[in-house]
């Protein structure tokens, strides 16, 4: 397997030991590394290609090092299920989980179960699909403002950063359902180049325990607390206008609510109290960093594979013409252009944008035959579980159909769970699927994009599972009278 380039060669995995744990459990196979450091400099180098080896080598669970810190690669959907859904014994990880110091301690980096399911139990409405569909303007529009962006900026042939361009249209789509403003309105505070800044930081952190504390003076560590500044400034700003507004009766345009709206509503059922302004920031900050670049990603990823697998993108045309003709997608048009959501489903398969679920061990534990010290910290991996052969054929084959209603039937529930799974599974998981269905489709319909061969495309995981180099295609308007222009 490569993770640094397209992902046609596969492995296989050797199945994880059958035996049932006794009271004496051994531990899990240990992955390669080196006295002390253990395996952070694979990590660092590319995590899923070590978890990758290291699945391929030791099974489904395998532990590794990372200097003091011991942690389990979970690479089936079976071991899986039983992390995911067992909170009593595998929690979210600590308050030295580096998100925190980006996320504070939202719905996705929080680990006070109490505080999280309240949380959880109130927000849950704002994001059931029918509440989502409330949002289907402003997702629309924001995509209308991409094709047009798109029409101005470049000529057919031209070259173009698709990756920068569907994080450009995904943080336009989260600023306006959010706050009612396109992403021009909140560039000194939450930009494309702050997200990123953030992110790296983050992760940088999350794979190296040897990090200098946050309060030492260093470039990196100013850099981080400057943008992390102007990010809380301009919310907490948004959150103290809106609070006034609210109580001085006014109305905001015409008096749709937004994310922040419903945020600033929800009451908690027993005590009748909302969010304080530290939480709504949290849950605010978590939306914008779970909520618009793994979109971005698959998006991205899924231009790629189209370009590469001709056949597939000649059937998504056809499906989107036929419904479309020229005109933008409306919500009822969705539900008539399956395919288009398959091929999407199937880029989430391949590169999951989300490849890594972390968990802690909050007790010793026994998983797969092997005890699980309490402490420890155990990372489903996603990339490896959507290839797991008991459970896919031709992994590595890009084939839509494998989320037809025939291709879905009898797999197993946590084979595909690019949006995690239990009491955690992404809140956000039908706001993505709208939005990434309508902009497929819409992008579809006016362009194709075809991947400039001498570009290196390179798999990064960070927290997600990025192009490097981004993903250079070159765009070519498309006229319905004579297919591709
Ligand atoms: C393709 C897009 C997306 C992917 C692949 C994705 C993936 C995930 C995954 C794997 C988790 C589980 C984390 C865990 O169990 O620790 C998660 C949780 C979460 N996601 Fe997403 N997500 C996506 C889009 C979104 C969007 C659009 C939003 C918000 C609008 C969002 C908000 C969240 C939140 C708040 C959580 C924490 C849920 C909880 O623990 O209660 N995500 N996401």
């Amino acid at each position: 397997m490569t993770t640094s380039s397209d992902t046609d060669t596969g492995t296989t995995a050797a199945p994880a030991p059958a035996t049932a744990a006794g009271p004496s459990a051994p531990l899990a196979p240990e992955g390669s590394g080196l006295p002390v450091l253990g395996s952070i400099l694979d990590f660092r180098r590319d995590i899923l290609l070590a978890m990758h080896r290291g699945w391929r080598d030791h099974g489904d669970l395998v532990r590794y090092r990372l200097g003091p810190v011991v942690v389990h690669g979970v690479s089936s959907p079976e071991l899986a299920a039983e992390v995911l859904t067992d909170s009593a014994s595998y929690g979210k990880l600590g308050p030295d989980n580096p998100l925190r110091l980006i996320l504070g301690e939202g719905l996705l980096t929080s680990d006070d179960h109490e505080s999280w399911m309240r949380n959880r139990r109130m927000m849950q409405p704002i994001y059931t699909k029918q509440a989502i569909a409330r949002m289907y303007e402003s997702m629309s529009a924001s995509t209308a403002a991409q094709v047009a962006h798109m029409a101005r900026s470049h000529r057919s042939g031209d070259v173009v950063d698709i990756h920068g361009e569907m994080m450009r249209v995904t943080l336009d789509i989260v600023s306006r359902c959010m706050f009612s403003t396109d992403v021009e309105q909140t560039r000194d505070g939450i930009s494309p180049e702050a997200v990123d800044v953030a992110i790296n930081y983050a992760f940088d952190r999350l794979q190296n325990p040897f990090s200098p504390p946050t309060h030492w003076p260093t470039p990196r560590n100013r850099r981080f607390r400057r943008v992390m500044e102007g990010i809380d400034s301009m919310t907490y700003g948004i959150i103290a206008e809106r609070r006034a507004a609210a109580a001085a009766g006014t109305v905001r345009g015409d008096g749709t609510p937004d994310l922040l709206d419903m945020l600033l509503d929800v009451r908690d059922a027993d005590t009748g109290l909302g969010m304080s302004d530290r939480e709504v920031r949290d849950e605010v900050i978590t939306t914008f960093g779970a909520g618009h670049e793994t979109t971005a990603i698959t998006l991205t990823w899924a231009f790629y594979l189209l370009s590469r697998h001709r056949e597939v993108l000649r059937r998504v045309q056809e499906e989107v013409d036929a419904v479309l003709g020229d005109a933008m997608p409306t919500m009822a048009d969705l539900a008539a252009m399956p395919y288009a959501l398959q091929v999407f489903e199937e880029a989430l398969r391949l590169y999951p944008s989300a490849p890594i679920v972390p968990r802690l061990a909050l007790r010793d534990t026994e998983l797969g035959g092997y005890t699980v010290p309490a402490g420890s910290r155990l990372l489903v991996d996603l990339f490896n579980i959507h290839r797991h052969e008991r459970h896919w054929d031709d992994p590595e084959r890009f084939d839509p159909d494998r989320f037809s209603a025939d291709g879905k039937r009898g797999r197993h529930r946590f084979a595909h769970m690019p949006f995690g799974a239990g009491p955690h599974l992404c809140i956000g998981k039908h706001f993505a699927l709208m939005e990434a269905h309508l902009l497929l489709a819409a992008l579809v319909r006016r362009y194709e994009f075809r991947h400039v061969p001498a570009h290196r495309v390179v798999n990064q995981a960070s927290i997600t599972l990025r192009p490097r180099y981004g993903m250079e295609m070159t765009v070519h308007t498309r006229s319905r009278a004579t297919g591709t222009g």
